[in-house]
Formats: C-alpha cells, sequence, structure tokens
C-alpha cells in the first residue's frame, strides 16, 4: 500500500443543465456522505456556468470541484475565454487540462497545455493533466513515445508544484467507447507514466503522484482497476451522469 490520495473525478463534459445538474450534486453528496466509508477524495468537474452555483451548494460537503477547461494567457482580449483566476476567484480547486476531446476538436498541444499548467498553478488551482494514446498511435506502437511527449508539458515544474498535479491516463480508444484497457494494460502505461515523471523530477515526485484511470470506467471494471499497483483512481465520463455508478465507482477503492 502506498499514501497516494484516491480519487474520483467525474468529469460531466457537455451534459446537464442547471437544474439536472443541482440534482445531480445533491444525490453524489448524499451518498457520498452517508455511504462512502473510505478515504477517496470526490471531485466533479460540471461544465462552467454551473460552477459557482454548485459550489455554493456544496459547500460543508466532501466533494471537491473544478472546471473543464481554461485559457492559457493570464487575461486579455480572448472573447468567450475564462481565465485561471476566474476560476480562483470562485473557489474552484482544480483543473482539467488537456482533456483528448480538447486536443482533438479545439487543437490544443502539448505546448498549450504546458502554458496553461502554469497559469493554474500560478493561480492556485491543482491540476489534473489528461493524456493519452489514440488507437492508431498503439496500433504502431508509439504509446509510450507519445505519453512521454505529452508529459513533457510537466518539465520546468518544481517538485513542490508537482504536489498540486495529479496526472490522468486516458487511452483515446477507451473514452465513451465501452472499451477499456485492461487492468494490467493500464497499469503497465501508469508504471511507464511514473518512470518518465521519475526521469523529469526524482523518485519521490514519481512515488507521491496520484494518477488516474480514464475510458469507460464503471462500476463493474473499477475494483480491477483500483486493485493494481499503480492505478490511483479514475477519470470518470459516462458513469460519473449517474449518481449510483459513480458513488459505487468511488466506493471501490
Ligand atoms: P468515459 O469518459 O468514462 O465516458 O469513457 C472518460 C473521460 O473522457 O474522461
Amino acid at each position: 500500500m502506498n499514501n497516494r490520495r484516491k480519487i474520483a473525478a467525474g468529469n460531466w463534459k457537455m451534459h446537464k443543465t442547471l437544474l439536472e445538474g443541482q440534482g445531480l450534486a445533491h444525490e453524489i453528496r448524499t451518498m457520498a456522505e452517508t455511504e462512502l466509508m473510505n478515504n477517496a477524495e470526490i471531485i466533479i468537474f460540471p461544465p462552467f456556468i454551473h460552477l459557482v452555483t454548485l459550489k455554493k451548494q456544496l459547500e460543508g460537503s466532501p466533494i471537491q470541484i473544478g472546471a473543464q477547461n481554461m485559457n492559457q494567457h493570464e487575461q486579455g482580449a480572448y472573447t468567450g475565454e475564462i481565465s485561471a483566476a476566474m476560476l480562483s476567484s470562485i473557489g474552484m480547486n482544480y483543473v482539467l487540462i488537456g482533456h483528448s476531446e480538447r486536443r482533438q476538436y479545439y487543437n490544443e498541444t502539448n505546448d498549450s497545455c504546458a502554458s496553461k499548467i502554469n497559469v493554474a498553478l500560478a493561480k492556485g488551482l491543482q491540476v489534473v493533466y489528461c493524456i493519452g494514446e489514440t488507437l492508431e498511435e498503439r496500433n504502431d506502437t508509439k504509446h509510450f513515445t507519445v505519453i512521454e511527449n505529452q508529459l513533457e508539458a510537466l518539465k520546468g515544474l518544481s517538485s513542490s508544484e508537482m504536489k498540486s498535479v495529479v496526472l490522468a491516463y486516458e487511452p483515446v480508444w477507451a473514452i465513451g467507447t465501452g472499451v477499456t484497457a485492461s487492468a494490467e494494460q493500464a497499469n503497465e502505461m501508469h508504471q511507464h507514466i511514473r518512470n518518465v515523471v521519475s526521469t523529469l523530477f526524482n523518485n519521490e515526485v514519481a512515488e507521491g503522484v496520484s494518477i488516474l484511470y480514464g475510458g469507460s470506467v464503471k462500476p463493474d471494471n473499477a475494483k480491477g482497476l483500483f486493485g493494481m499497483s499503480d492505478i490511483d483512481g479514475a477519470l470518470i465520463g459516462g458513469a460519473a451522469l449517474s449518481s449510483r455508478d459513480f458513488i459505487d465507482i468511488a466506493k471501490s477503492f
């Protein structure tokens, strides 16, 4: 057993109206407070416009809350964008950076992710940095190299800043597809990620960083994943839209 933080994080993506989101948050809170007996941390990532309301609603609860994205610039003429300082000012605990859907549909690169990570940390946010290879990259056996390149975005951070970083390995081929990487496949990559972090920083940082797995995590596969040596939790999409499934996953540590 290690003493890394165990985390169940729910990425709501572009789902739920405000009323529906309030209902889901209420159910998650109630179930977490009455059923969750382990020390798992629970984080939800609702859409931007729900954040202020849900932050208030969840006050005094064990549920932490974060944003799904932010802009890499500190401030300026970037119509429609949200800054790290704004997220900080409404009490956000976390921000997701580099989700594969953002890389795929909004041209996010390792460089823009690096800028975002730096700005987020400077504004006191904790970062969940998402990395993962496509099916094509895995079939070409490039998956380890792809991950190494994505982890370059952490270069230049201090060891103490790394305490505010959580990594999420999400193979693109397993997201929303119903196909999960096997627990062994996922753990193999998590170990590789830890080795890369050790090279970029040191062994202590590598052993301390929580690495979540994401991609079709459900109550029936969570236990197998969490039982692996280097899997410290999950970033959950579809199943996080059901309070029952989300809490059952969090209970699987
Ligand atoms: P999924 O999504 O659980 O629906 O596969 C995971 C994610 O994209 O974070």
